[in-house]
């Protein structure tokens, strides 16, 4: 077969017989499926051999970089000694060494690491516990749960019903009863009476959870679940003093606060997790993604000495579990993925060029489609309006013509894989790896440009 054949081949059965997820499988009937044969650094190719930088580090997950051989030999080695043992009543040896190693770099009390596959599973796994825990501590009453507006927390039916897209949850109503929802951090969009004073909004935002509670009833309220910055939306980061205030409220009821730190652990903030470059104390961290950079699924929850507590003695046991939690391949991948932020000293490297990665961007403001660009760290959202000085945004046709239309394909068309998203107002969403510097800022930068410039001369 020539490779020629062998293209048009996996063309053929990539129609025919994968189904792509949150992809409408219709936009590939006149054009091809992109197919990523490959990644080195912080580059991929596709199967014609073009290039393209990687400025979503997959989905929010390859914090190393791609074709790490260390990362994959570790794998390999796992895979050939101990392929694969539950933790099922075992442990195995990295999963216990690899739990010892969070518990070290997480922050407080957070020394208990309960593994699962993705973010979703440990989304789903704390809404299991905060529910268990207080049926076995006296408050059995207490279920409910709440997020923020547009957050994305998952998809399987619990995670769902914590996540506030509603057009990705309609479909599958009804839902788990008890997910409430209360505002995000969105200042560039705040309510007039608090659009300029940034601390006041974040004040009203978190007396918006105390409210919620109130409203509820502080005996039925479980959890509150919040990123440390909001991905879905575009990249809101906290207000000053948001999280201090979030945390106070939990405690003044008695509601635990988990932390969804999916994308925003592991480096993508400049720190090992997102709560502590916003200095609160989670009762619960969940994590995925960035754990392992990719080269095996991860994902699980870091929980509080206190949470644990009732399990610890007698016969209550957390009834929960999923078969390749913890995998054996998958913890040696996270070890090694850690060995690899020490030795090149990955956090140092985004919390020494993000102000770099920031002024970059901003040189964009100079366009007239660009309103607003937020975020933290390597973690990007650029908002698209059709009126700057108004922030007027646009209509749902003509998003869907900007963004569908032409925007995500003309990006990956210039060389870069970033995400046009518009489940808030339309954004453009980046988290390049952490190994980025300058030169990639700048060639992402370009890029932009050049589309965006072009994408205003078709509204
Ligand atoms: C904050 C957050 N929570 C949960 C999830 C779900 O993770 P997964 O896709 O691994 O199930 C995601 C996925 O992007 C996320 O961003």
């Amino acid at each position: 077969m020539t490779s020629f054949d062998a293209i048009e081949n996996s063309q053929e059965a990539a129609k025919r017989n994968l189904w792509l997820h949150f992809t409408r499988m219709s936009a590939y009937e006149q054009s091809d499926v992109p197919v990523i044969v490959r990644g080195s650094g912080a580059y991929v190719f596709d199967q014609q051999g073009r290039r393209y930088l990687d400025g979503l580090s997959g989905l929010f997950v390859t914090q190393v970089g791609h074709g790490r051989q260390e990362i994959a030999d570790a794998g390999a080695r796992q895979a050939a000694e101990l392929a694969y043992f539950p933790l099922w009543s075992y442990a195995h040896p990295k999963a216990i060494e690899l739990a010892a190693r969070l518990a070290e770099l997480a922050p407080g009390n957070l020394n208990r690491v309960f593994f699962t596959t993705s973010g979703s599973e440990a989304v789903e796994s704390a809404w299991k516990l905060a529910k268990q825990y207080f049926k076995l501590t006296g408050e059995p009453g207490r279920y409910k749960v709440i997020s923020r507006d547009l957050a994305y927390h998952g998809t399987s039916m619990g995670a769902l019903a914590i996540t506030g897209l509603a057009d990705i949850k309609h479909p599958f109503e009804p839902l788990l009863p008890g997910g409430v929802r209360v505002p995000n951090t969105n200042f560039y969009r705040a309510p007039d009476f608090l659009a300029g004073d940034e601390a006041e909004f974040g004040r009203w935002a978190a007396d918006e959870i105390e409210r919620a509670i109130l409203r509820e009833g502080a005996q039925s309220v479980a959890a509150v679940f919040l990123e440390p910055v909001q991905n879905s939306g575009g990249c809101f980061p906290p207000p000053p003093g948001y999280f201090q205030r979030v945390r106070e409220i939990c405690d003044r009821y008695g509601v635990l606060l988990v932390s969804d730190e999916v994308i925003c652990a592991f480096g993508r903030l400049g720190y090992y997790f997102g709560s502590q470059r916003y200095e609160y104390q989670p009762d619960i961290i969940t994590f995925a993604k960035g754990v392992t950079s990719g080269y095996s699924p991860l994902g699980g929850m870091l929980v509080s000495d206190a949470l644990m507590e009732p399990f610890s003695s007698g016969t209550a046991t957390f009834l929960h579990g999923v078969t390749f939690a913890g995998h054996p391949v998958s913890a040696a991948v996270a070890l090694a993925n850690l060995d690899i932020f020490e030795k090149e000293d990955l956090l140092g490297n985004v919390r020494a060029n993000e102000a770099a990665f920031r002024a970059t961007l901003e040189k964009l403001y100079d366009l007239p489609i660009v309103g607003d660009i937020r975020g933290a760290g390597y973690f990007y959202g650029i908002e698209m309006v059709k009126d700057k000085v108004t922030r007027e945004t646009f209509t749902d046709d003509e998003s869907e013509r900007l963004l569908r239309g032409f925007l995500s394909q003309a990006l990956f068309d210039a060389g870069l894989v970033c995400r046009a998203d518009d489940r808030g107002d339309p954004v453009i969403q980046l988290a390049p790896p952490l190994i980025c510097g300058q030169e990639h800022f700048d060639e992402i930068e370009a890029i932009l440009r050049t589309v965006l410039t072009e994408a205003w001369t078709r509204i």
